[in-house]
C-alpha cells in the first residue's frame, strides 16, 4: 500500500484557545474554504470541551470533523474535572487527540494512561489521534528511535490490530511545538517511516501500511507542502497555524495537492 491510498488527515489542535463567538466565526470563515478537500483530505479541528457543541452546530453538513483535546479512560464516576469517551461521542465528535506532550510535561501523564485513554476511546467509537515525540536532549543524546519506539509500543499496547488502523499517529518532535523550529522534512520523515517500521513489527506490514502518521510542530502554510510530500507523512497536526482560517486552509490545500 502506498501513501496515495492512506487517509490523508490535517486536524488542527487549538489547544487553550477561542471563545464559543471566536469558535464559530472560524469554523464559519473556513468551512468554503475547505469544502473542495471532501473525498480527498480529512479536515479535523480539534477544540476546547467548552467549544464542542458550537464547532459541532457550525459544522454540520460540511466536511469540517470536531474532535477534542483529551478524553479520560473511565466510563463514568468520582473524577472531577473529566470527560469520558461517551460524552464526546454524544456531543458529535469523532476525533481525540491523546498524550499530547503538553498533557505529558504539564499535566503527569504516562505512557500508561495515554494506553488507557487510547482503548477507551477506540471502545467508545472515537478515533484517537496519540501523540508521540522525543524531547531535544533525547534527540540529541541519539536516542530519538528508542524513545518514540518505546510510546508506541507502550501507548498502543493490547489494542488490537483493527483498531490500530483507526488510529492516527501524530509525530510530534517536543523541542518544533510552539517554537518555530520545525523538524526539516528529512528528519520528519526519518522518525515517521521509524513508527512505520515500528507498527510492521508489531501488526504486520499491511496493517502499518494503513495507518495515518501525522507530522506536528510548527507546520505552517509555508513548510506544510515539503513535509507532506514526504512518503510517511500522511498529514499533520497543527497548532498555532490552525487559528487562522487562511493559513490552516494552505495546508489543507498542500494535502489536497499532494
Ligand atoms: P504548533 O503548530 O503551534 O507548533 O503546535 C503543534 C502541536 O502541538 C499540535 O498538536
Amino acid at each position: 500500500m502506498k501513501k496515495s491510498v492512506r487517509k490523508a488527515i490535517i486536524a488542527g489542535n487549538w489547544k487553550m484557545n477561542k471563545t464559543r463567538p471566536e469558535a464559530k466565526e472560524l469554523l464559519d470563515a473556513l468551512k468554503p474554504l475547505v469544502a473542495n478537500a471532501d473525498g480527498k483530505v480529512e479536515v479535523v479541528a480539534c477544540v476546547p470541551f467548552t467549544n464542542i457543541d458550537t464547532a459541532v452546530s457550525a459544522t454540520e453538513g460540511s466536511n469540517i470533523k470536531i474532535g477534542a483535546e483529551n478524553v479520560h479512560f473511565e466510563k463514568s464516576g468520582a473524577f472531577t474535572g473529566e470527560i469520558s469517551a461517551d460524552m464526546l461521542v454524544e456531543a458529535g465528535v469523532e476525533y481525540v487527540v491523546i498524550g499530547h506532550s503538553e498533557r505529558r510535561q504539564y499535566f503527569g501523564e504516562t505512557d500508561e494512561t495515554v494506553n488507557k485513554r487510547t482503548k477507551a476511546a477506540l471502545a467508545a467509537g472515537l478515533k484517537p489521534i496519540v501523540c508521540v515525540g522525543e524531547l531535544l536532549w533525547e534527540r540529541e543524546c541519539g536516542i530519538t528511535e528508542e524513545v518514540v519506539a518505546r510510546q508506541i509500543k507502550l501507548d498502543l499496547f493490547d489494542v488490537s490490530a483493527e483498531d490500530v488502523k483507526k488510529t492516527v499517529i501524530a509525530y510530534e518532535p517536543v523541542w518544533a511545538i510552539g517554537t518555530g523550529k520545525t523538524a526539516t522534512a528529512d528528519q520528519a520523515e526519518e522518525v515517521c517511516a521509524l513508527i512505520r517500521a515500528t507498527l510492521a513489527k508489531l501488526y504486520g506490514d499491511e496493517t502499518a501500511q494503513a495507518v495515518t502518521i501525522q507530522y506536528g510542530g510548527s507546520m505552517n502554510a509555508k513548510n506544510c507542502a515539503e513535509l507532506l510530500a514526504k512518503e510517511n507523512v500522511d498529514g499533520g497536526l497543527i497548532g498555532g497555524a490552525s487559528l487562522k482560517a487562511d493559513d490552516f486552509n494552505t495546508i489543507v490545500q498542500a494535502a489536497v495537492e499532494g
